[in-house]
């Protein structure tokens, strides 16, 4: 049985990607010095934050500091004192009916996991009471999509209505201080609510340099005397949930900050051999970097089987996305790397993408999420015992048929020569999201290595705003 059990009952299990057949010992003994030696740059990121090659967006060295986030130390990233600050923010801002968080990219996709962790889908619904106090929350921010903020701007304003004295708590997160969609949302959605007469409190969460790089967002929060949390330096967006980034909106619902971090950090410690099979992140990075390169494997599904880790999927999209598609390797010379990254949820698209699959081309690694413990979980009971096919399932839980589709879905994909994995996690809490979401983390920073790629850049994402900036002037001056 290929699988890896960490001590605090995280399982890596692999048994469908590597074997006679699959990714297979030799291609991984053939890398041996390939592993070794990414095993040491990550040794070195953690200890110095360099990383070979790795230029910032101006094209400077850039140290990467994401590996320190999940230690509290007061000359660290994340202080003591900071957290403190945090939750304390959290706590006052209980006195707000509701909290818009605005952002995208990585100062959006982060805090949705968090928030759809601890909240879920009908957090809105529930009185501050059953919420302990925290108020609603909404995101706005992460598209130019009108509709959708006109839409929230009048559910904000119908509430409003309903209880004199509803006050909202506006957070603007953006690192550079000025993405059109952040920006844009947060002016026409605080203009409106506040011609409405409702009362509105804004916090940013930005760059805190103050230097002839302070960003506009930070101008702007000094000038009105706005609460400001950091976009810590070194730390790009899609590692950022791990920084006061994420834990803003943590703070705002009440989420364990503690036991997130404490997931991260044991997760770190069970990361840092440089055997590969006891290295969870390394060994992960290995079998889909082979499975890759030698047998074509390069679409990935990312298939929690669980609704509220659908937006984990969507995270993932951005961390694999962004650090591994690169044109150029760190050689400067045309490598094309990276593999497209696909959300899926089981057992909803079961029913939607397995077919493709389990028949379509043989170019995916498809990676499962596995929850063993379910809180709540529902008998189902069968009232019409007269027909056969409903009484398969009568009497069973939930979980326990969610299992059987996921151990099915699995037995199926690997009956046909199809790759998978699962991360197989006790229960879902913020410890073992720490542990999930910081070993992805991790093993993207060592296929970076293995790839010789710079995974902490994302030199693609500007070739369109170079476009963008003059197509909004030219519309501007035409008006
Ligand atoms: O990962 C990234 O750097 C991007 O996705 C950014 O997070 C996104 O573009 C938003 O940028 P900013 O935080 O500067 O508003």
């Amino acid at each position: 049985m290929s699988k890896l059990v960490l001590e605090s009952g995280f399982e890596f299990d692999y048994e469908n990607l590597f074997g006679e057949g699959k990714v297979e010992k030799s291609e991984v003994d053939a890398l041996s010095a390939e592993i070794e030696s990414a095993a040491k740059a990550i040794e070195t990121m953690r200890e110095t934050g360099v990383i070979r090659g790795h230029l910032s967006k101006d094209g400077d060295p850039e140290l990467v500091f994401f590996s320190k986030l999940p230690y509290l130390t007061e000359d660290g990233i994340n202080t003591p004192s900071r957290i403190k600050a945090l939750q304390a923010w959290g706590e006052d801002t209980k006195e707000f009916d509701a909290v818009v968080s605005l952002g995208i990219g990585g100062s959006f996709l982060g805090n949705k996991v968090l928030f759809d962790i601890m909240g879920g889908e009908f957090w809105n619904y529930k009185t501050k009471e059953e919420r302990n106090g925290f108020p609603e929350f909404y995101f706005s921010g992460n598209n130019l999509d009108s509709t959708r903020t006109t839409d929230l701007i009048n559910l904000l304003k119908a509430k409003a209505a309903a209880k004199p004295g509803y006050k909202i708590m506006l957070v603007v997160i953006s690192k550079s201080g000025s993405t059109i969609e952040t920006m844009s949302n947060y002016f026409v959605i605080s203009k409106e609510l506040k011609e409405a007469g409702i009362e509105v409190g804004v916090t940013a969460v930005t760059d805190l340099r103050e230097d002839e790089k302070e960003t506009l967002l930070h101008k702007i929060a000094v000038k009105e005397n706005w609460p400001i949390f950091s976009v810590p330096d070194g730390v790009g967006g899609r590692f950022s949930i791990f920084s006061e980034v994420g834990l803003i909106t943590a703070a705002a619902i009440g989420f364990d900050i503690d036991a997130f971090l404490k997931g991260a950090r044991d997760m770190d410690a069970a990361c840092k051999t440089s055997d590969v099979f006891e290295n969870p992140a390394l060994l992960n990075a290995v079998l889909k970097y082979i499975a890759s390169e030698n047998h074509g494997r390069n679409i990935e599904v990312l298939m929690p089987y669980s609704d509220n880790l659908k937006s984990t999927s969507e995270w993932y999209i951005q961390l694999l996305a962004e650090s591994l598609g690169k044109k150029f390797d760190r050689n400067q010379d045309v490598a094309n790397y990276g593999r497209t990254p696909i959300v899926a949820v089981g057992t909803t698209d079961m029913h939607a993408q397995t077919q493709q699959h389990q028949e379509g081309a043989l170019d995916k690694v498809v990676q499962f999420i596995e929850i063993k413990k379910w809180d709540d979980d529902k008998v189902i009971s069968n009232p019409y015992k007269e027909f056969e096919a409903l009484e398969k399932f009568d009497g069973l839980n939930m979980s326990e048929c969610l299992k059987a589709a996921l151990d099915s879905n699995s037995e199926a994909l690997a009956s046909d020569g199809r790759y998978t994995s699962s991360y197989v996690i006790p229960e879902l809490n913020a410890y073992y999201l720490g542990q999930t979401l910081y070993m992805l983390a991790l093993s993207i920073a060592y296929e970076g290595e293995l790839a010789d790629v710079d995974a902490f850049d994302q030199p693609g994402v500007e070739a369109y705003k170079k476009i963008l900036g003059p197509k909004l002037k030219i519309i501007k001056d035409a008006k």
